[in-house]
């Protein structure tokens, strides 16, 4: 057993005589905190053999609070981050932010752009206010659902994250996978499905067809980038978004033309 399964083997028994004894909150020093981040499976090294592992489990994670501990440390994670060339023009991380439990839908893009950056909020800018619209038109607000992307940090230039930059921070949309279980994943764009699926067809060939990320369903549509600059892309993604909630068992609202 490494030292590291063997750390975190002791500190989920701690943690659960501790939640035994009726304690519901910990206080950790940021000693501690620092020591735990800079053995934890975020370094590259480990990246790539995480790349698809079963999910790790978080702990008592049907309690509400667990769950959003989780996310805490995942986004504490996320801040002091460094295992990408992204750290060094980054204003913060973007961990991403929604619903924890169980939403019914967690969408993931590619990687904050300048809004982003500069809010430490996913899909703040133009993207992301066409992104709010379709949650809408889907009859959820954004704050029912988890909005996140694979690279938690801005590329310079708005460039699309490469393929290490993805994998080095995979580990992370893993672990908020893990934690708050969704029902189902869409993928946003060709960039957050090569990241995911390791495959580099055209998001036009992938779109409308289920798949699956980590044992979750999967439903790859258009970036809501693109569909700014493609607006007769639009009824294409707004089918993909139906098979979702057909999916889940949603009534699909009539959607007015406009709405996206
Ligand atoms: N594009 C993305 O993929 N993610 C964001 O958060 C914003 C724009």
């Amino acid at each position: 057993m490494s030292d590291w399964t063997a750390l975190l083997d002791d500190l989920t028994a701690y943690l659960r005589w501790r939640q035994e004894c009726g304690q519901r909150t910990e206080e950790i020093d940021p000693e501690t905190i620092r020591m735990f981040l800079a053995e934890s499976p975020a370094r590259p090294a480990r990246a790539a053999a995480m790349a698809d592992p079963p999910l790790p489990s978080v702990g008592a994670s049907d309690v509400p609070e667990a769950r959003q501990a989780a996310l805490a440390v995942i986004a504490q994670q996320v801040a002091g981050c460094r295992s990408c060339v992204l750290c060094e023009k980054r204003t913060q991380g973007v961990p991403g932010q929604g619903n924890p439990i169980s939403p019914d839908v967690m969408f993931i893009g590619e990687a904050p752009g300048a809004e982003e950056d500069k809010q430490g909020l996913a899909f703040v800018g133009a993207a992301g206010q066409l992104l709010t619209k379709m949650i809408a038109a889907m009859g959820y607000t954004r704050d029912e659902v988890f909005i996140a992307n694979i690279c938690k940090c801005r590329p310079p230039d708005n460039r699309p994250p490469a393929l290490d930059e993805m994998q080095a921070c995979l580990p992370y949309l893993r672990a908020q996978i893990a934690a708050i279980r969704p029902k189902i994943i869409v993928a946003l764009g060709a960039t957050a499905v090569k990241g995911l699926l390791q495959s580099s067809a055209g998001i036009s060939r992938l779109r409308g067809t289920w798949t699956s990320y980590a044992g979750v369903p999967l439903m790859p549509t258009y970036h809501p980038a693109y569909l700014l600059r493609y607006p007769l892309a639009k009824k294409d993604a707004w089918n993909d978004l139906k098979m979702v909630l057909q999916r889940l068992g949603k009534p699909v609202p009539a959607k007015k033309s406009e709405e996206t």
